[in-house]
């Protein structure tokens, strides 16, 4: 059998695939640099001690891990906030804050492959170190709605849900529940409605929540407004005061359209300690497209100095469905603004001349390599969506001339070739 099939949950990106991320990624790096973020990096492989948190997130279950040829524990990266939080650490004290920074990684999780989740996903990550206030949340929304509204997408497609973990955090500390207990509930929270309920109750009472307590959660997450959220938890509860200045900034941005209160937000990953937030397509149909949040203490859990941050993950595959769904993917060129055909072998040397001459000046040539007709330079030059042919044919050389035909009028001359 012929060798086609790549790893299951990876993807090949042929050239039109690649135009496609491309695109996407422009408007990453736009979104993010429209608000000062920097871009940075880091390795797709880490020890695989910064993943192995003992809070039962799926994340931990899904690692790509291996030893290395020096007896190491690597794994490769399942999300970027690990290495953003070492890369903050190692430099602690050196680095100016607050931190604005952006990447886009590849990540890898061992995940069930299906609609809108592979195996490797590209993730858009922004966040912000070094900012305690709900302001570095409300900028990290304006970010996503800026980027949003440049691919074409409106508040009507998409919903920005908002919650905070000090919701929780208030419910359950009054049970008791407090420190790492609390971390664990918040990721069994997080799967209430993926797994049955008896499932659920199993994992939360080995948390040493009992069924009174599980209707208690889940009478809070079913809050959707604020004027319930205080009723519920009282006019000076901080995930109150907290929430509310949020909306009040959000709405400064101008993106109140974009967001709603949902208390059955809580984000499936334990370093999470204020604000959280998903976005989702409003008909419910796909996953995720984007989720993120505040986390102060992940340095500490780290074994460094905790430094406030806030920040989001924004996978590639569901927003490309999305945008597809909605007829928003633009027509994408190849790209290249000049085809050069040397008319005949005995012109294939001149042809070169000619394409070297006019790349020299910044422009992008395709270069016919091969004796081919007419025709086919035409249909080739129209199919990569050049903007001009340039023909460097026998009569017209002999001149120092070459013809020129601009593809989208038709229209034809011929120009010296020292003017091109
Ligand atoms: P996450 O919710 O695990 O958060 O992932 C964030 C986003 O990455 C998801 O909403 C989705 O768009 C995309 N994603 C995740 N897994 C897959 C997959 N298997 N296939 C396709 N797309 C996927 C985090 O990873 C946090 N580290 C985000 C963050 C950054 N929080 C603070 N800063």
């Amino acid at each position: 059998m012929a060798m086609t099939q790549g790893v299951r949950g990876t993807r090949d990106f042929y050239p039109e695939d690649m135009r496609l991320r491309n695109w996407l990624f422009q408007k990453f790096h736009h979104s993010a640099l429209s608000h000062g973020f920097e871009e940075y990096d880091a390795p797709m492989l880490e020890m695989e001690e910064l993943y192995t948190r003992k809070s039962g997130e799926e994340i931990t279950q899904q690692l790509y891990n291996f030893e290395d040829k020096g007896g190491r524990r690597i794994s490769l990266r399942p999300e970027m906030t690990p290495s953003l939080a070492r890369m903050v650490m190692a430099r602690s004290g050196a680095l100016p804050l607050p931190l604005k920074w952006y990447s886009i990684p590849q990540c890898w999780r061992y995940e069930r492959t299906q609609r809108g989740r592979g195996r490797e996903h590209y993730q858009w990550n922004v966040d912000i170190w070094g900012a305690a206030g709900v302001e570095a949340d409300a900028e990290l929304i304006s970010v996503l709605v800026h980027f949003f509204r440049s691919v074409g997408l409106t508040s009507e497609d998409l919903v920005i849900r908002v919650s905070s973990r000090k919701v929780l955090e208030e419910v359950l500390g009054s049970l008791g529940i407090t420190g790492e207990d609390f971390s664990k509930t918040c990721v069994v929270v997080d799967k209430m409605d993926k797994l049955p309920a008896e499932a659920i109750e199993g994992q939360l009472s080995e948390l040493g929540l009992d069924n009174e307590a599980v209707s208690t959660i889940q009478s809070v997450l079913g809050i959707r407004d604020m004027g319930s959220l205080q009723d519920s938890l009282g006019g000076d509860s901080e995930a109150v005061l907290e929430l509310d200045s949020l909306f009040g900034l959000i709405e400064a941005y101008g993106a109140s359209d974009w967001v709603a209160l949902d208390a059955s937000v809580v984000r499936g990953l334990a370093y999470y300690t204020g604000p959280v937030f998903e976005a989702s397509d409003r008909s419910g149909e796909l996953r995720a497209i984007c989720g993120g949040g505040r986390y102060d203490r992940l340095i500490g859990t780290l074994g460094g100095k905790d430094l406030p941050a806030t920040g989001f993950g924004f996978g590639d595959m569901v927003v490309i469905e999305l945008l597809q769904t909605k007829g928003l993917i633009p027509e994408l060129s190849h790209g290249v603004s000049d085809v050069v055909f040397g008319m005949g072998p005995g012109l294939r040397e001149a042809a070169m001349r000619v394409a070297a001459s006019i790349r020299s000046r910044g422009r992008d040539v395709d270069l016919v390599l091969e004796d081919k007709r007419m025709k086919w330079v035409f249909k080739h030059a129209e199919r990569i969506g050049a903007e001009r042919l340039v023909m460097v044919m026998p009569d017209e050389w002999a001149d120092g001339k070459v013809k020129v035909k601009v593809l989208e009028s038709g229209e034809e001359s011929e120009v010296e070739f020292d003017s091109l």
